[in-house]
């Protein structure tokens, strides 16, 4: 026990959880709805929701949707929303030239969204996976994921979602050296006040498995992401990574995926006070949904006591399928 704690009887734990009112004075962590940044799959055409089916309330939502989906959450007080697309198998190609195209579907859903709810901030993903039939969030070849030619194509991909109005990009791909070059190809080309949400400690996980589906791109993976995600069993990594891609312009540092990586999170957080987020990605999101259907946990109280987790963490917020629901629930 801590020395300045009298003993029992003389201290009772239990007399400040006697009551609803004692326990909302002695709360430590607190969740609000601008910790929340909303993942939102995208698809063509007019008037679209397609249901996810290992992503039970998860619909990808065409552009005019996606746009009365960003009024919704901006009501609701989330503050962000990040898009990630379902992109057309014909525009796959093995130089990934669709990530930057201007008229690509992330590109239009920015500006449409920046045109209709200007405050909301528009997060982007940054990685190729989307956009080449193998998988892969770099470019390959002969097998092997190339880097440097990789750091090419997002360092394009990045300017053209700047230019498409993003706030934040956020680069996930874990090719070494991005933040740098996306950071000087941005001031270079005028685009100062973009923000970078840099995945610096993204783990190769079994957790991702429905966002594939989402995106189109389990069947198409070969192999492993194992040469460029982390090897979950490492800590002093994430920590390096996290120095390196602060130092090279990162605003903000990302560990995904969330549950599994509290103790990344709480490490980051210690070590470099930057501002911290977690991804309580697809799979999280998927074993929650699940075991709730199944009558096995209650889900509403699952979803907060799991997102309450990462603040207690020390994040300052969390990207989560979940914001819609959990804000709706905040708002009472
Ligand atoms: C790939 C990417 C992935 C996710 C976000 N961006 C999957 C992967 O690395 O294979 C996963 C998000 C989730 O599971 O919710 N650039």
């Amino acid at each position: 026990m801590h020395p300045t704690q009298a003993p029992y009887p003389m201290t009772r734990f239990r007399r400040l959880r006697r009551t609803p009112a004692l326990r909302a004075l002695t709360q430590e962590t607190v969740l609000s709805s601008s910790d929340l940044i909303w993942p939102v799959f995208l698809c063509d055409g007019r008037a679209q929701r397609q249901p996810i089916a290992s992503m039970p309330g998860v619909e990808r939502l065409s552009l005019d949707l996606v746009v009365e989906a960003a009024a919704s959450a901006r009501d609701l007080g989330i503050p962000v929303i990040c898009l990630f697309p379902y992109t057309d198998p014909k525009l796959k190609t093995a130089d990934c030239a669709e990530a930057w195209n201007p008229e690509n579907l992330t590109n239009r859903a920015i500006r449409a969204i920046k045109a209709a709810v200007p405050d909301i901030a528009v997060m982007t993903d940054v990685a190729l996976d989307p956009y080449n039939a193998h998988g892969h969030d770099g470019l390959v070849r002969d097998g092997i994921i190339l880097n440097d030619e990789t750091i090419e194509a997002l360092v394009r991909m990045s300017l053209a979602q700047a230019e498409a109005g993003a706030d934040i990009l956020g680069p996930s791909d874990m090719m070494d050296g991005r933040i740098g070059a996306m950071r000087a190809a941005l001031e270079g080309a005028g685009h100062k006040d973009v923000a970078i949400l840099s995945y610096a400690a993204k783990y190769a996980s079994a957790f991702y498995g429905p966002f594939r589906d989402a995106v189109g791109a389990s069947g198409a993976l070969k192999g492993d992401k194992k040469t460029y995600q982390m090897n979950p069993a490492n800590s002093d990594e994430a920590l390096r990574l996290v120095a390196r891609d602060l130092s090279e312009g990162a605003d903000m540092v990302m560990v995904k995926p969330g549950m599994p990586y509290l103790d990344i999170c709480a490490r980051v957080k210690a070590t470099f006070g930057a501002p911290t987020f977690a991804y309580q990605v697809s799979g999280e999101y998927a074993m929650i949904m699940a075991a709730a259907a199944n009558g096995w946990i209650d889900g509403e109280k699952a979803m907060v006591e799991s997102l309450m987790a990462f603040k207690r963490a020390g994040c300052d917020g969390i990207l989560t399928y979940f914001a819609p629901a959990m804000a709706k629930l905040l708002r009472g």
